[in-house]
């Protein structure tokens, strides 16, 4: 029987480790599960919503940490995940992603002897003025066992010397939930609540600090959404960070055509998705969930941790600047999608390839 703790704490994190929590269920006499939710977000529609969409089982232990700066936030999940790893001493600590959570708890795991597994090992966008790139090259050094979601993954991880042993490509375990719930997400009325009518309209995320925080940076995204929003209706759910990056600009946001809205749950989310005749985002998730569903994606930043969306998938890389922005989109209207495939493994089976591996390692 191998002990097995999860780590959730942030948005992105909870469609990963709800197909490898429902996996490692499916075999009770090998698995025992720990759940623990650091508590780096925690609004109702950044988390809880999540627990009831994705069938998530209450986590056992919630550290409560909020936010806070890069450190504090950091070392409060530190400080509080110590004793709790010490309390439940599992054979292994799965962590995923590229959060403060998950190089924090790996830190501490490390530290103490505890086996880690990284899961969305590898990924690198060479971009260290981004935290995510820190918490990635951090955690994957000092993980035990690491599991990529594409090959460039494992490349990346033997040039910084990694041991090959220790690297298992299982492909992408978020688009386990996304196969599985996609026929849940299509019976909701998600178009007609928003007034939308499938490939008639543009979805937008944003919520990177390099996008948000700088206001000219920011005020050129919204001017780009909202002259492009004159041709074709734009939704765009706003993230906590880029709701209150966009009260302080002050500015008055052209409310008919570029519709403002809550951040939303998954099923709500990926319906959306699915239906858009082009995604905009900042996003690292949304680049592979595009990808996987074959919906154009235009990803405003100047590097990609992703590049098979690139290279397989329907993804294209425009940068933040307002006149790139309307160039890529209007572009993308009159460009046929190009072939496009969905990446090796990607295929709602990896996380019972994750599980397998564990059990042999
Ligand atoms: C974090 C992750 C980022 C991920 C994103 C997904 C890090 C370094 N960043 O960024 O990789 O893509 O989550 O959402 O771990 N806030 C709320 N309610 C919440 C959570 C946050 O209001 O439930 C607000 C707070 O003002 C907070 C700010 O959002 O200060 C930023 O939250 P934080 O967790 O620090 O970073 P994110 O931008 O969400």
């Amino acid at each position: 029987m191998l002990k097995i703790m999860h780590i959730v704490g942030a948005r992105p994190n909870f469609p990963k480790v709800a197909p490898i929590m429902a996996e490692m269920a499916k075999q009770p006499d090998r698995f025992d599960q720990v759940l623990v939710h650091t508590g780096q977000h925690y609004d109702y529609n950044m988390s809880q919503v999540f627990f009831e969409h994705l069938e998530m089982p209450t986590p056992d232990e919630y550290l409560n940490v909020g936010s806070g700066s890069h450190a504090a936030q950091t070392a409060a999940i530190m400080t509080s995940f110590e004793p709790i790893v010490l309390k439940h001493r599992p054979d292994c600590v799965v962590v995923v992603g590229d959060v403060n959570s998950t190089v924090a708890c790996a830190l501490v795991c490390a530290k103490i002897g505890v086996r880690v597994a990284h899961v969305e090992a590898g990924l690198r966008s060479r971009d260290r003025t981004m935290p995510e790139e820190i918490n990635r090259l951090l955690t994957d050094q000092i993980s035990d066992l690491l599991f990529t979601p594409s090959k460039d993954g494992n490349e990346n991880l033997i040039r910084e010397g990694v041991d090959p042993a220790k690297i298992h490509f299982v492909g992408n375990v978020m688009i386990d939930t996304l196969v599985k719930l996609l026929p849940q997400a299509l019976q909701r009325n998600t178009l007609k609540k928003f007034s939308m009518k499938a490939k008639e309209y543009i979805l937008v995320t944003l919520h990177r600090p390099s996008n948000v925080d700088d206001p000219t940076v920011l005020r050129g995204i919204l001017q780009a959404m909202a002259e492009i929003s004159q041709d074709v209706p734009v939704i765009f759910p706003v993230h906590p960070r880029t709701r209150s990056r966009i009260h302080e600009l002050n500015e008055s946001v052209p409310k008919e055509t570029l519709q403002l809205v809550d951040p939303l749950g998954y099923l709500d989310f990926l319906a959306l998705m699915n239906a858009a005749k082009l995604v905009v985002t900042d996003s690292g998730g949304i680049q592979e969930e595009t990808t996987y569903l074959g919906v154009p994606c235009l990803t405003a930043r100047p590097n990609t941790e992703r590049p098979i969306t690139l290279s397989e998938g329907t993804n294209r890389l425009t940068g933040s600047r307002y006149q790139d922005l309307i160039e890529a989109t209007r572009e993308s209207f009159h460009r046929q999608n190009g072939l496009f495939r969905k990446p090796e493994l990607w295929d709602g089976q990896t996380a019972a390839r994750i599980a397998e591996v564990m059990l042999k390692k």
